[in-house]
């Protein structure tokens, strides 16, 4: 027994637990809006920050001091004043921006709450549907994802597939599959009027909110939202279909792609984001893999467990396990046309 290694240890697992309490601290101050009002509002007091947010300086003040511990304020000793910088506010404070992280955070709280569920699925092996988790996972991963959308799926992954951009100004059909919410969707609609645009998941409830998204956008002329599996999707002749992470969360990828193979036109794509992996499990043991594997476990594993055949893929399949899906359901395409620290981008086509 090394000594040391065990202080070391300690110590980490110590900033763990810290780091998780935490979560919690940066959902609240999310949610009560402490972050924006203390962007751009330079070095200010808990009294100040609580006047200007509603809510009592005794509970401010402690919060701040979890943050400054936390190093997400920088704290002031000689006038006891806190800052958050702009750097910082655009993580936590800026909903428009392209790394706003505060969602993650409700995210995780519906893991806790979920727990039991996740508990007794490692001892019966039974799934766990997306309708079956708490609905807090379904905005918080709407809005964990949609930053990212706005600010990469029209300026940077459709431009990398070949041909697709144009054919999408001129008029396409797309269909996007696992829409969740709709915030892919609504994007693309945004960007490409001249194209009609379907979204399908088989949860109902998200379905309903996709619906509302879209005519709160002023989209919906050219979007349709309606519930349906991967399998069983509607319609035929589409130029683009979308699997938008949700491909892993499906119990039967490759009947998935299969179905897809049938009703994609003949030059058709299939644009497929994934989480981002390395080749080897090696080549994720780093924070992006921990965080990934972490909800692979408690969400999208249990959620293919949960449906028919079951693969269970998880969310780090990585680019060769995924091109073998597509191989299996007979593309004989799959190229990497880009990535991000957080997303693969896969061309597939016949
Ligand atoms: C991680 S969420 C992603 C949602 C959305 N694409 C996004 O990026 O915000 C996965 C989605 O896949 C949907 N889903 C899972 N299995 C499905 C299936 N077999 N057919 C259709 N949708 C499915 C879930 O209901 C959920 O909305």
């Amino acid at each position: 027994m090394n000594e040391a290694r065990v202080q070391e240890f300690v110590y980490q697992v110590v900033n763990d637990a810290a780091a998780s309490m935490s979560g919690v601290m940066t959902n609240i101050g999310h949610k009560l809006g402490l972050y924006k009002a203390m962007a751009g509002a330079g070095a200010i007091t808990p009294k100040q920050l609580a006047q200007k947010t509603n809510t009592k300086e005794r509970y401010v003040q402690e919060w701040l001091n979890n943050q400054a511990a936390g190093g997400y304020v920088i704290y002031h000793p000689t006038t006891r004043a806190y800052e958050l910088p702009d750097e910082h506010a655009m993580v936590l404070a800026n909903s428009e921006s392209p790394v706003f992280m505060s969602p993650a955070f409700d995210l995780i709280s519906s893991m806790w709450l979920d727990e039991d569920k996740t508990i007794d699925a490692f001892q019966t092996g039974k799934g766990i549907g997306w309708h079956e988790h708490h609905p807090r996972l379904f905005c918080s991963c709407e809005a964990f994802f949609r930053n990212g959308y706005k600010t990469y799926l029209t300026n940077s992954w459709i431009p990398a597939l070949s041909g697709v951009e144009a054919k999408l100004k001129a008029g396409a059909k797309v269909a996007d599959l696992g829409c969740g919410h709709g915030a892919s969707t609504i994007i693309m609609a945004q960007a490409f009027p001249n194209s009609t645009f379907f979204g399908f998941d088989y949860h109902f409830d998200s379905i309903a909110t996709a619906r509302l998204r879209a005519e709160a956008a002023g989209v919906a002329d050219r979007v349709h939202f309606e519930v349906a599996t991967a399998k069983d999707y509607p319609g035929n002749n589409y130029d683009l279909v979308c699997f938008m992470d949700c491909l892993h969360d499906m119990g039967d990828p490759v009947g998935a792609a299969k179905y897809t193979k049938q009703v994609l036109s003949k030059d058709g794509t299939i644009l497929l984001v994934e989480p981002y992996a390395g080749k080897k499990l090696e080549d994720n043991l780093n924070p992006i893999g921990r965080m990934y594997y972490a909800s692979s476990t408690a969400i999208c594993t249990p959620n293919s467990l949960s449906q028919e055949v079951g693969l269970g893929l998880g969310n780090q399949a990585g680019e060769e396990r995924l091109a073998q899906v597509m191989s299996e359901a007979g593309f004989s395409h799959c190229r990497r046309a880009t990535a991000t620290p957080f997303n693969l981008i896969l061309e597939v086509r016949i």
